[in-house]
């Protein structure tokens, strides 16, 4: 019963990472560190079992939309890296405005202490908050602001 009634509340969060963000382990270790996100995807389950943690990347920013309109209407939370696609894309942007679920954008690196061209943000605007310069912390924060 007690089992049913935790299943029953659990939060449905997902994180939707963008383009590159594949290659982490690999890419600019310098900035992003040397753990693949599916290593890191395996520490988050386990510290946040009480949610139920789903994850999507793509290179494609048409799929990145696609699962915002799928996700964004009986999800509880949205955590979003769009990566690159952050500082270019009005089509994700226009998503996360349409839609209902509320999202919280995630940088891994400050990109504010980076390239000028790093500090637009197209989600920015319609996100609940931003976390971002943590490292890969930055999806733990991006959590804990959907639970606590
Ligand atoms: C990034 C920052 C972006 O500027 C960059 O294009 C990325 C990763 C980050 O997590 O720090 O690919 O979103």
């Amino acid at each position: 019963m007690r089992l049913f009634f935790y299943i029953y509340f659990m939060k449905q969060l997902i994180i939707i990472n963008g383009p590159n963000l594949n290659l982490l382990g690999k890419r600019e270790p310098e900035i992003y560190g040397s753990q693949t996100f599916e290593d890191y995807l395996e520490v988050l389950k386990s510290k946040y079992s009480t949610v139920n943690l789903d994850y999507f990347q793509s290179n494609i920013e048409g799929e990145l939309i696609d699962k915002l309109q799928e996700v964004g209407f009986n999800y509880d939370g949205i955590i979003l890296n769009a990566a690159a696609y952050t500082h270019t894309s009005v089509g994700i942007g226009d998503a996360v405005k349409a839609i209902q679920t509320p999202v919280v954008e995630v940088h891994i690196s400050n990109t504010f202490s980076r390239e000028e061209f790093r500090h637009q943000s197209y989600i920015s605007p319609n996100a609940k908050g931003v976390i971002l310069g943590f490292g890969l912390k930055s999806y733990d924060l991006a959590i804990e602001s959907f639970i606590f």
